[in-house]
This record gives C-alpha cells, structure tokens and sequence, in this order.
C-alpha cells in the first residue's frame, strides 16, 4: 500500500532545488521500497508562496525557479510576495521542509514558519540551522509527542526529550549534510560517556584551506567553493567559525544533552590564515584545519572552533578538499572516525529525504 505524503518546502535556493531534483529521481525507490509517494502541495522563496487547490508539478517549479522566476510568480497558484510563514499557516501539508538563510540572530524567516506547523500538527524537517540554534529547547518541548511515552518519564527522560525522543522534529541535515552525526551520537552510541568530540564540520573551510595549501589564493578558493553551492549565502558565517560553530551548539544540545548556545562557543575562523601558516605547519609535519572540539572535564563540557595544527597521524588531518569528519572519543565504545566527500547540495538534501523518510517508515 502506498501513502502519500504532503509536502511544503520554504527555500528553493541550493539545496530546495537539489531536494525537488531528488522528488523525482527517487520517486521509484521511495514507491517501490518504503511505500511513498511525496506530493508538494506548497512552496515558498523570498519572492513570495505558491499553494491552492491540489499538488503543485515539482518538476515544474523547479524548471520555472532555474529559469530564474520567483515562486510568488509561479502560474495559477503563486502569490507574489507572501511570507513564508502564511503559506505555512495555509497550506495543505503533512511536513514542513525548511530549507532558507541561515538568521543566527532571530532565527527567521525559518523560526517562524517552525512554531506555525508544530504548532499545526505538521511534522517539520530542517536544513537551516538557525531556528534550532536560537531556539532548541522551545522547538524541542513544541514538538515532543504528548501522549505519555515511557521513554519520556522517569530519570533520563529530559535527556532524552532533548533529542531523539521529539520525533517530529528532524534535522539530521544540518550537521555535515550527508554525514549522519547526530544519528551517531543519539541513536547509536548508546549509554556512552562522550568525552571529547572532535569535528572538521564545514566542507567550505576546509575546502579553502585544502586549495591554500595547494597554492590557490583565499579569494579563489572562496569563489570556487561558491560555486558549488555549498558555501552560506552570508560567506563569513563559514569563514569565521560560524557555521562550524552553529553546528557544535546542535551537537551539544541534540546528542550531549548540554543546553549550549553560541555564547558559549570559543570562536576563531580562518580569516587570518595565511599560505606561509600553512607552510610552517607542514614543514613541521602538521596540517592546519578548522577543528570544533567538545572537550569534558569533570561534568562540564568546554567548547571552541579554532584553526588547529594537526599531526599527521590525526585522524581528522587527512579530511581534505570537500571532506568532513568528527571523532568521537567514548568510554565503552572507543574511538570512532567518520568522515564524508560531499560536493554540492545534493547530499544535503539527500538527508533531507532521510528524515522524511524516518518519520514515517
Ligand atoms: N548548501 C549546502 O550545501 C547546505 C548544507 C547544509 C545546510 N544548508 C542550509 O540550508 C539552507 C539553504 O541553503 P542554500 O545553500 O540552499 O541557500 P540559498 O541557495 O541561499 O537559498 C536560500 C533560499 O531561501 C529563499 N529565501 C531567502 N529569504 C527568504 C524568505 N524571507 N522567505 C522565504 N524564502 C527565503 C531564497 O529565495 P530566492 O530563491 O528568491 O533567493 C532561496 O530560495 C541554509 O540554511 C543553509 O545553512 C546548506
């Protein structure tokens, strides 16, 4: 039997596009393998919304945006310059797909559309990590289930309605896209003390320094990596730690279960790494990356992003170009490594799909 799930996208830039693309090149797999079948029934950009009566031709949409119209222009059912949040008050959809800038300031326009459809019943997945970093623990009681759980009583139970128990809520995309860290760290290090998280957490950092090194300038580099769609569409969000540093803050309140903020991150970017940085490091057999750390002493977790000379034999000092990586230093499980090669959105909005796809298979 197959179940149609309603969908309603908020930002059809980078990566709301590559997720339109994967609507229909995974349409067969999503049918014939979990039962699915995704219709849109909204969207919405920063020139205004499209929803009404019926689906919308996702295929369509996105021919329309990559001819360079805005979807409040979108025939029929666009209507030029509605918010965001309005589409979301209005529209016909099961889950919420959220996929604009990046506000680490207020969190919107995404925060908003957020609280409308939890606060409508809708199930919501994020790309865009600014609602969770200025509002986690708001989010996360909005969107715990409210029948009684035994997973959400008792001791541990606030541990655990601090992630992986508010089911609605997913947002394993905006950590690393593709790579799944939180799905790690909640789901499968179970019972572990983690002492120490180590993480290379932003591809266009790493990418610049990678091409540094390799003797392109730091404007090149840039311009390359915006190229592929990956970098912010603010660039220094990345440049200066903050994107790697948003992404911490989701580490520690998803799967440390620690109530962090940014205040409380350590920041230094890369803005003042030079090639001959680069150079010493290697000639002293280290390599220089963008390391957010989670470090426990005694109960308390400290917390930094800063360029770091790594040795060689680090793990992470082998995580080049396009890569991410994390280290998970644990008690009773060890030391574990992952790491990713995604280039473009597409892997982004592949996890996208993931979470969707949990939610309901
Ligand atoms: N790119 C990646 O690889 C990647 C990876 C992980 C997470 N993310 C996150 O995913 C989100 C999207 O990234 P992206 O690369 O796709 O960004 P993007 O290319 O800049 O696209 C942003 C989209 O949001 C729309 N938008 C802007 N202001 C809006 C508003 N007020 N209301 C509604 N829509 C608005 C834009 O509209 P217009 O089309 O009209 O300009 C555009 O469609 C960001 O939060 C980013 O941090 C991205």
């Amino acid at each position: 039997m197959t179940q149609t799930m309603r969908v309603a996208l908020v930002g059809l830039g980078n990566v709301g596009r590559a997720f339109l693309e994967l609507m229909t090149i995974k349409r067969r797999v999503l049918r014939e393998r979990y039962g699915l079948e995704l219709v849109l029934t909204g969207a919405a950009d920063s020139s205004g919304a499209a929803f009404g009566a019926g689906h919308i031709d996702h295929a369509n949409l996105l021919r329309h945006k990559r001819a360079g119209h805005g979807v409040g222009q979108y025939p029929r059912l666009g209507h030029r310059g509605m918010p965001a949040a309005e589409m979301v008050r209005q529209v016909e959809a099961d889950v919420l797909l959220e996929a604009s800038p990046v506000n680490l300031r207020t969190g919107q326009p995404g925060l908003d559309c957020v609280r409308i459809a939890l606060q409508r019943g809708m199930s919501v997945v994020l790309a865009n990590k600014g609602p969770l970093v200025v509002a986690y623990r708001e989010l996360m009681d909005m969107a715990a289930p409210t029948l009684p759980s035994p997973v959400l009583t008792g001791n541990g139970g606030g541990w655990l309605k601090a992630g992986w128990g508010s089911q609605r809520l997913r947002f394993s995309a905006t950590v690393c896209g593709a790579l799944p860290v939180l799905n790690m760290g909640q789901r499968d290090l179970v019972a572990c003390d983690i002492q120490r998280v180590e993480g290379i957490l932003n591809s266009t950092t790493n990418y610049i320094l990678s091409a540094m090194e390799a003797g392109h300038s730091f404007d090149q580099a840039l311009r390359e990596a915006q190229a592929e769609g990956v970098a912010e569409a603010d660039p220094a969000l990345d440049i200066q730690g903050w994107d790697a540093a948003n992404k911490l803050v989701i580490i520690a309140n998803a799967v440390l279960g620690v109530p962090a903020t940014l205040k409380d991150v350590d920041v230094l970017g890369i803005q003042d790494i030079t090639p001959d940085d680069l150079a010493a490091a290697r000639a002293r057999g280290q390599r220089v990356k963008l390391v957010a750390v989670a470090h426990r002493q005694n109960d308390t977790y400290r917390f930094s992003v800063h360029p770091a000379a790594l040795p060689l034999d680090h793990p992470l000092a082998s995580v080049s170009g396009w890569e991410m990586g994390i280290v998970w230093h644990t008690d009773i499980m060890g030391v574990q490594f992952a790491r990713v090669d995604e280039r473009g959105p597409i892997p982004t909005a592949a996890a996208m799909l993931r979470d969707l796809v949990n939610l309901y298979a």
